[in-house]
């Protein structure tokens, strides 16, 4: 037997939703940062990773150009698309992480009991080079450096947020 399948086999799925406001910037490269150290560490097969936004402006739409340029540049493609979150990711998902307080309320307000709002977490909770910063900030009305630093801050706290899963499988 391949030791992959024992492994697989042997360890539970932990599912990830990663969400922002618009679900076409920050979100969108959570996911693409997470998938990526996941198959880098061999454990694609055991975490399932998706995003989605608190608002369904974009719905549909692929993540934003600037995002998409930026996360080239490091070598990163963007294939999401945007959507808004459902009212059955509650209970799909055993982790979801907001980005900003602004998030971070409006999950706990729409989490449909006490229970569900121990899924949530804060992404810059898992930083530790950034572990000052309280938000990944929006980037969406800001200039190019900002899109720069998300992905610092993001890729930061990916890090963090691999070892916390490999605590948990
Ligand atoms: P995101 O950024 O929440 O990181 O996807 C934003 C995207 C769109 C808007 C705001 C923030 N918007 O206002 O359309």
């Amino acid at each position: 037997m391949e030791p992959g399948l024992f492994v697989d086999n042997d360890m539970r799925k932990i599912s990830v939703l990663f969400i922002c406001l618009g679900n076409i910037c920050r979100s969108p490269m959570a996911e693409t940062i997470m998938r990526r150290y996941l198959v880098e560490a061999g454990l694609d097969g055991c975490v399932e990773v998706d995003s989605a936004g608190l608002e369904s402006y974009h719905n549909g739409d692929r993540a934003d150009s600037r995002m998409r340029a930026h996360a080239a540049r490091r070598g990163y493609e963007i294939t999401h698309i945007s959507r808004p979150m459902r009212g059955c990711d509650w209970e799909q998902f055993d982790m979801i992480i907001g980005m900003d307080t602004q998030n971070m309320r409006a999950l706990e307000q729409r989490a449909p009991s006490v229970a569900h709002t121990k899924k949530l977490s804060r992404m810059t909770n898992y930083c530790d080079r950034f572990m000052f910063e309280e938000a990944v900030p929006d980037p969406y009305y800001g200039g190019e450096e900002g899109f720069e630093y998300v992905i610092d801050i993001l890729e930061d706290a990916c890090t963090g947020l691999m070892a916390e899963l490999r605590r948990k499988l």
